[in-house]
């Protein structure tokens, strides 16, 4: 049994040997290759590295060396055929069964190959060298494309050659001429007519670089013919599957993080031309999840650029929707919007690469920001407008797949939400600090001290004043007694000053019957207390402090549940849940 060639060779396109590796060593990007530890060896300093574009790794300290099958066969300790499983899971491939089917498929697939090359071939060269290529040629000179990237996408003039056809026919049998929808049976001619002819061809090739579909352009825009027409869907052509020109953008993944994703042929081919090559186009499809899944496989920044039309507006917002369920924590979807109705093509054409570049730097936005503003600005002043705007965002957040995202999307939703309520007023916001704010004064000590955590910190300057300022505690019992600390020493240290406040009236900690240790900690680490050496005696200053840190740890103590909660309700989006988030928000503002 041996697995077809393309077959293997696809799952090692799809995977680079660092996203295999990855998952079992922990690497580090060194120039063009990864470094970790072995993972062949205990080691200390790292000499096992993986080279992307060489799709190999090596061990220094071993001498291993493989590609992404050794590699998963010698870690895991598999056999050959379970590694290719596991691999082309990992890929998003269907398993080869090396059944009959799978076998017929083969056949097929090798016939379709050779079909659709030599088409692409043959209507590349007629438009490079035919005569009756003239208008074609003249098109795509005033559309300013030169030889260069009528080579480099092999565009194509279909001059609907007879000869061509017959040796095809001859050569291949109907059915797998008819499976490539290059040609189609005309019922009244009886006869198949080749479905592209008089078109400009675009070929779109699959991830490994082999031709499986075309696009089609007329060269004079008319009313009775569709401006573009693409393949149909066939065995090997998937349309949510593909996209355009990403055999030739994947391969730059090496060194670039970010991918364009565009809709039109005309704009990879304009922004390839100013040397913007990471880019692809999804033909005018809506987006897909796989779609997204495989650019997500080479590049951590997909850029959505669509027209700048309502059309191509539209076309972002389905696909902001559809991509934002597939969002990973390591990665990024953004948007950009071009001005003036250009599409990337006229924007790069009339701008040149640099700016394009610096535009999309500081314009684009990232999903969920655009998918709130959209939202945002259909929504009118009433309540129940407000209610569809809350569900809307609510529902579309708890699609996300990742939980981490969720949350964070769903946590993003709901703070912009809780601000347009109508109990939070003008003034409010002016005064409301989500974070536990540190008080101006205080903050340098606690940057002194990073070991510790800002609450922490912020535990030992109250537990600090409590006891050097005893007489403060009495008058101030309620408020205080209802602060909830974090540290279980610290929880220790309060219920012990509380219960003995009584007793210490007199501010000499020595004599206090409390673990010296305790108080140690708070002696050494409390930041506040050059602050009240200084205002000693001014204990009006002192309680402003000591109320400022009570509401300070309980801003920290609302912020932990909210988070419990926000995790709770990323799962179960109940409504009780809900109502308790909004809740304590309201409470964490008026604090
Ligand atoms: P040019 O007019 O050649 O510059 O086209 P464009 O690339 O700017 O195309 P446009 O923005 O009009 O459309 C974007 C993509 O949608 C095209 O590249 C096609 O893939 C697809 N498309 C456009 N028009 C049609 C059509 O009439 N039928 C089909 N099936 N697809 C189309
Ligand atoms: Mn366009």
């Amino acid at each position: 049994m041996k697995y077809p060639k393309e077959y293997l060779d696809e799952i090692k396109t799809r995977l680079k040997v660092s996203t295999v590796v990855s998952k079992t060593v922990n690497l580090k990007k060194r120039g063009k290759e990864y470094i970790g530890l072995s993972p062949f060896k205990t080691e200390k300093t790292p000499s096992f590295t993986v080279n992307d574009e060489k799709e190999f790794y090596h061990c220094f300290s071993t001498a291993e060396h493989g590609n992404i099958f050794d590699f998963v066969m010698k870690t895991q300790n598999l056999k050959f055929g379970e590694a290719v499983r596991s691999l082309a899971n990992l890929a998003g491939m269907r398993p080869y069964t090396f059944s009959k089917e799978d076998e017929i498929r083969e056949k097929k697939w090798n016939n379709y190959k050779s079909i659709f090359n030599k088409y692409v071939n043959h209507y590349h060269n007629e438009l490079l060298k035919n005569s009756n290529s003239t208008e074609a040629k003249d098109y795509l000179k005033n559309r300013g494309l030169t030889k260069e990237e009528v080579q480099k996408f092999k565009i194509g003039f279909d001059t609907n050659d007879f000869n061509f056809q017959e040796n095809i026919f001859r050569e291949y049998n109907e059915n797998e001429i008819k499976e490539t929808g290059l040609f189609y049976f005309d019922e009244n001619k009886k006869k198949y007519i080749s479905r592209f002819r008089d078109r400009v061809l675009f070929p779109i090739k699959n991830i490994s670089g082999d031709p499986i579909a075309v696009g089609g352009r007329v060269l004079k825009d008319s009313k009775y013919l569709a401006k573009y027409i693409n393949s149909p869907e066939t065995l090997f052509f998937k349309k949510g599957s593909n996209l355009f020109n990403l055999d030739f953008a994947r391969k730059l993944s090496n060194n670039l993080n970010s991918i364009f994703l565009v809709e039109g042929y005309m704009d990879v081919i304009g922004l390839s031309k100013n040397k913007i090559d990471n880019v692809v186009a999804n033909l005018g499809t809506s987006l897909t999840n796989r779609q997204i899944l495989t650019l997500n496989q080479f590049f951590d920044e997909i850029v959505i650029c669509f027209d700048g039309d309502d059309s191509g507006y539209k076309a972002a917002l389905r696909a902001a929707e559809n991509s934002l369920i597939e969002l990973k924590p390591e990665k990024k979807i953004s948007f950009l919007f071009l001005p003036d109705n250009h599409d990337p093509d006229s924007f790069v054409d009339e701008k040149g690469k640099e700016f394009f570049l610096e535009f999309s730097k500081s314009n684009s936005v990232s999903i969920h920001k655009f998918i709130y503003n959209h939202y945002f600005e259909n929504m009118d002043d009433s309540p129940s407008s407000k209610a569809i705007f809350e569900k809307r965002l609510r529902s579309i957040s708890s699609t996300i797949k990742d939980e981490f995202i969720r949350k964070y999307v769903l946590e993003y939703f709901l703070d912009k939400i809780s601000e347009l309520s109508p109990n939070t007023n003008f003034k409010y916001k002016k005064n409301y600090t989500k974070i536990t704010k540190s008080l101006k004064s205080t903050q340098n000590y606690y940057n002194e001290t990073k070991s510790l955590k800002a609450i922490d910190l912020k535990e030992f300057s109250f537990l600090y004043i409590l006891l050097k300022k005893p007489e403060l505690i009495k008058d101030n019992f309620h408020l205080i007694e209802n602060v909830k600390l974090f540290s279980n020493e610290n929880k220790l240290l309060l219920s012990e000053i509380l219960s003995q406040s009584n007793n210490f009236a007199i501010t000499d900690i020595e004599n206090i019957n409390i673990d010296k240790s305790l108080i140690e900690r708070v002696l050494k680490y409390a930041s506040i207390k050059h602050i009240m050496v200084k205002n000693f005696n001014d204990n009006e200053k002192i309680l402003e402090i000591l109320s400022e840190l009570i509401r300070d740890l309980k801003n920290y103590e609302l912020e932990i549940r909210i988070e419990e909660l926000e995790s709770r309700f990323s799962e179960d989006l109940s409504e009780v849940t809900f109502n308790e988030l909004k809740e304590l928000k309201k409470l964490q503002k008026i604090n």
